[in-house]
C-alpha cells in the first residue's frame, strides 16, 4: 500500500472483527480506496464478513451510505417541473409490479424515474422483463431520460455505471462471499443508489418470505426501518411496506409471461394480488407526491394508465402492439390427487423458472424471453386429480428435469384449506 494513504486497511478490518466502531474518516477512506482499487478484493471480502458478523450501528450505516454515494456521480432531478417519486422492491418472484406501477403513478402528472437492474439468481430483473417487448431499450442519455420524464412521466432506464460504483463492485463481491443477507449492507446498497438517483420521494417494497432476502417479518421490519431513516435523513420522503413473498406474486414467473400479466393489470384485469399491490404502492407514492385523492383503480379500469404505458414503451423504442415472444416447448404439471393447494413456494418456483432459462447464472448470460412458469391455480384453491396446476415454458427442454427438481416439492396439495395469506404485513414511515 502507498505510504500516502491515510489508513491501513488491516487496522480497519481488525477493528470491526474485534467488535469496534469505525470513525467517519475510516469509513470514507475504505469505501473510496476500494473503489480506486487500493483496497484489494480479498481485503474487502474480509471486511464485508466482519460487518456481516459484527454489524454496524446507525451512524456507521449512514456514513457508509454517504461514502458509497460519494464514490460516483449523482443525478439531479430537482429541476424537473414535476414531483418525482420512485419505488424500489427488495426483490421477489413474479414481482412485475414496477411495470404497471410507473405508468399508473405517472398518469397523475408525477415523474417516476425507475433505474433498474437485470435479474441475478432466482429473482427476475425489470430490464429483462421489458426487453421481451420488441425494440424496447433501457439505454439512454440522462438528457433523454429527463425528456421522457417531462413528457410521459414514467421511464425505466438501466442504472449507469457511475451511479454508486462502490456498490456495484461490493455487491458482486458479496454475492460470492455469502455476505448478501446482511441488513447494514443491504440498506446502504439500496439507499445509496436511490439517494444518488435524486428522487424526492421513495416507496420501498420490502419483501418477506421464502422468496425474499428476509425470511422473517421482524428482520424485514428492521431493514425497512433502517432504510426509511437513511432516506428521511437524506431529505428523501421515504415510506416502506412489508409485503408477502412466501408465494409468488400473481400467476406468472418469467420475462414475457410477466409482461403479459402486467398488461392485463393495466387493462383493468389481472390477478387480484398484483392489482392490489400495484394500487397500494401507487397510493403511497401519490400521497408522498402530494396527490392523496388519486383514484388509482379508476385509472387502471378507465385506460388512463394504459395510455401512459404505451407512450412509455414507444418513447423507449418498443412496440406495445407487437406479439410477445413465446417459448418453443411447454410441459404441464397436473394435480395428482384432490385437495387444497397449501404450498406454492416462491423460492422453489423462482429457482425452477430460472432453471427453465428465464434467469441467468452469470452477468454475461442471455435470458430466454419466453421461459418461465404459468400457474393455473391460486394458493388455497381446491383442485381435483388431473387438473392443470402449472405450465412450464422453455426453449431448451433438456432443462426440464432440473427445473422440476425444484418446482415439484414447491407445490403441495393438502387435505385442509390453508390459512389465507396477508399481502401487506406492515407500513413503516
Ligand atoms: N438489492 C440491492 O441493490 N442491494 C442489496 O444488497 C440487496 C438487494
Amino acid at each position: 500500500m502507498s505510504s500516502t494513504e491515510q489508513f491501513d486497511v488491516v487496522d480497519i478490518i481488525r477493528a470491526k472483527r474485534d467488535g469496534g466502531e469505525w470513525e467517519e474518516a475510516q469509513i470514507a477512506w475504505v469505501v473510496d480506496a476500494y473503489t480506486r482499487g487500493v483496497v484489494a478484493e480479498e481485503q474487502m471480502a474480509a471486511l464485508a464478513m466482519a460487518i456481516f458478523l459484527r454489524g454496524m450501528n446507525r451512524r456507521e450505516i449512514a456514513q457508509w451510505t454517504r461514502a458509497m454515494i460519494a464514490s460516483g456521480s449523482t443525478l439531479d432531478l430537482g429541476t424537473l417541473t414535476k414531483r418525482t417519486v420512485d419505488k424500489h422492491s427488495t426483490g421477489g418472484v413474479g414481482d412485475k409490479v414496477t411495470l404497471p406501477l410507473g405508468p399508473l403513478v405517472a398518469s397523475f402528472g408525477v415523474a417516476v424515474p425507475q433505474l433498474s437492474g437485470r435479474g441475478l439468481g432466482h429473482t427476475g430483473g425489470t430490464l429483462d422483463k421489458l426487453e421481451a417487448i420488441a425494440g424496447w431499450s433501457p439505454e439512454m442519455s440522462t438528457g433523454r431520460m429527463r425528456e421522457i420524464l417531462e413528457d410521459v412521466g414514467a421511464v425505466v432506464a438501466a442504472a449507469s455505471a457511475d451511479l454508486a460504483p462502490a456498490d456495484r463492485k461490493l455487491y458482486a463481491l458479496r454475492d460470492v462471499t455469502a455476505t448478501v443477507d446482511c441488513i447494514p449492507l443491504i440498506a446502504s446498497s439500496i439507499m445509496s443508489k436511490k439517494i444518488a438517483e435524486g428522487t424526492s420521494g421513495l416507496v420501498l417494497d420490502v419483501k418477506v418470505g421464502s422468496g425474499a432476502f428476509m425470511r422473517e417479518v421482524d428482520s424485514a421490519r428492521e431493514l425497512a426501518r433502517t432504510m426509511v431513516d437513511l432516506g428521511t435523513n437524506a431529505g428523501v420522503a421515504t415510506r416502506a411496506l412489508l409485503t408477502d413473498m412466501e408465494v409468488p406474486l400473481g400467476r406468472t414467473i418469467g420475462n414475457a409471461l410477466e409482461v403479459r400479466e402486467a398488461v392485463e393489470v393495466l387493462s383493468g384485469g389481472g390477478p387480484v394480488d398484483v392489482r392490489e399491490l400495484t394500487c397500494t404502492l401507487a397510493r403511497a407514492m401519490l400521497e408522498i407526491a402530494g396527490v392523496p385523492e388519486a383514484d388509482v383503480e379508476a385509472a387502471l379500469d378507465g385506460g388512463r394508465a394504459m395510455d401512459t404505458w404505451r407512450r412509455m414503451v414507444i418513447a423507449q423504442g418498443g412496440d406495445p402492439e407487437a406479439p410477445l415472444p413465446t417459448a418453443r416447448h411447454t410441459h404441464e404439471v397436473r394435480a395428482e390427487h384432490e385437495g387444497y393447494v397449501d404450498r406454492l413456494d416462491a423460492l422453489a418456483l423462482g429457482v425452477g423458472s430460472w432453471r427453465l432459462g428465464a434467469g441467468r447464472a452469470r452477468k454475461e448470460d442471455a435470458v430466454q424471453a419466453g421461459a418461465g412458469i404459468e400457474l393455473h391455480v391460486d394458493y388455497g384453491q381446491r383442485v381435483v386429480p388431473g387438473q392443470p396446476i402449472a405450465t412450464l415454458h422453455t426453449d431448451t427442454p433438456e432443462r426440464l428435469d432440473r427445473a422440476l427438481e425444484s418446482i415439484t416439492p414447491g407445490i403441495r396439495i393438502g387435505e385442509e384449506p390453508p390459512a389465507p395469506r396477508t399481502l401487506v404485513h406492515d407500513v413503516i414511515s
